[in-house]
């Protein structure tokens, strides 16, 4: 039975749950034919832990917030992320930290110091793949390791892989997606009745939305996945501010009211499509869709993806788009797909 020794890096939602699946859950792995051992972890509030034999995670996920590593065995206040990264005795490198849509920093800096150590790397943060990732790709196939990142978009619901996997044979001409929950949930409450900043407050309340939902509802969450999307599946090259983006922030009650009476829904859809010339175009806006078209019925901060194929016309995955356990499982995902590259290549 192959061993994988994980460091994780950033420990929050996401990790947590991965580390608690990782304690909970262990006959999950070993189905999958592998074991997962956490050796280190950092995080910006715990400090940093690198404990060769194995994290003790009872110990570590009862740590409240605001306490630190300091004082455990190989312990210490600080992060110490490129230490860690480089020198912890981890085979695959967990980034689970904040996203940065300007630079994707420090996670960008984070993958290439695993990749440069040759460790295979893991995320679901959306920033460095979006603002580096055919580089970082490209630098993980020059050092033998996987970077894999199927959780940057969707977040356990399969979409990257799916279509690299499932849709093989054919010709992918675009892809559309539903790929932000809050603002699906604010309009479908505006269906109901209620005005954007009504929706929108329900929203937070409800845990949907963050204090901040400039990202969600203006569209600058969607466009770093549709320039993911664009690149990884239609080879586009292009970096997010490539991509056209409105968000739902002009769109009316009155707006949402008329497109009902005419059998439409309103929905931000994020699009990549090639056009006739070969030339990718890539998109963000409000959309009024007809009633019979795949996306329309997506309700609630359910995500989506249709993709344009030419033997089997739309094809169409929906799922959740969030969620710390749903996120930790697209980790998983990756961490299989690293089994596969690297079966009888890594230490048992
Ligand atoms: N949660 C989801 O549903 C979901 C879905 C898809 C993708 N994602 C992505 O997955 C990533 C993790 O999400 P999450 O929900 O786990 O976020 P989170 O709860 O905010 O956790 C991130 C953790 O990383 C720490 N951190 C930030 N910068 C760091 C640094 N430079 N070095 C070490 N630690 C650092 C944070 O510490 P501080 O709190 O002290 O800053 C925090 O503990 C994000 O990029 C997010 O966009 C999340």
């Amino acid at each position: 039975m192959t061993t994988y020794n994980l460091a994780l890096i950033g420990f929050g939602g996401v990790n947590r749950a991965l580390a608690e699946l990782i304690r909970d859950e262990p006959q999950r792995f070993l189905t999958l034919g592998f074991e997962l051992r956490v050796v280190a972890i950092t995080d910006l509030a715990f400090g940093s832990l690198v404990q060769g034999d194995g994290v003790d995670l009872d110990a570590v996920l009862a740590m409240p917030r605001g306490s630190s590593f300091d004082g455990l065995p190989g312990g210490s206040p600080d992060p110490r992320n490129e230490e860690v990264i480089r020198n912890s005795p981890a085979d695959i490198v967990v980034e689970a930290t904040f996203t940065s849509p300007i630079d994707g920093e420090p996670a960008v800096s984070h993958v290439k110091w695993a990749i440069e150590s040759g460790k295979h790397v893991v995320t679901t943060n959306k920033g460095p793949v979006a603002l580096s990732g055919p580089e970082l790709s490209r630098l993980a196939a020059s050092n033998g390791v996987r970077f894999e990142y199927e959780g940057a978009v969707m977040s356990g619901t399969p979409v990257i892989r799916l279509a690299h996997k499932m849709l093989g044979g054919l010709e992918l001409r675009a892809v559309q997606g539903i790929l932000n929950g809050t603002s699906n949930y604010v309009l479908g409450r505006m269906e109901a009745g209620l005005r954007l900043d009504e929706a929108i407050a329900e929203a937070q309340e409800l845990g949907y939305a963050e204090a901040d939902p400039t990202a969600d509802i203006g569209g600058s969450d969607v466009r770093l996945k549709v320039a993911i999307l664009a690149n990884e599946l239609l080879g586009a090259g292009i970096h997010p501010r490539d991509v056209e983006t409105t968000g739902i922030q002009d769109i009316t009650s009155d707006d949402v009211a008329k497109a009902l009476a005419s059998g439409l829904r309103w929905k931000l859809i994020g699009e990549a499509r090639r056009e006739a010339d070969g030339r990718v175009v890539a998109t963000v806006q409000p959309i009024a869709l007809p009633s019979d078209h795949p996306l329309a019925g997506i309700s609630g901060a359910t995500n989506a993806a249709s993709f344009t194929t030419d033997l089997l016309g739309a094809v169409t995955v929906s799922g959740p788009g969030a969620g710390r356990v749903e996120t930790a499982y697209a980790l998983i995902s990756d961490i299989m797909a690293v089994n596969e590259f690297a079966k009888g290549a890594v230490r048992a």
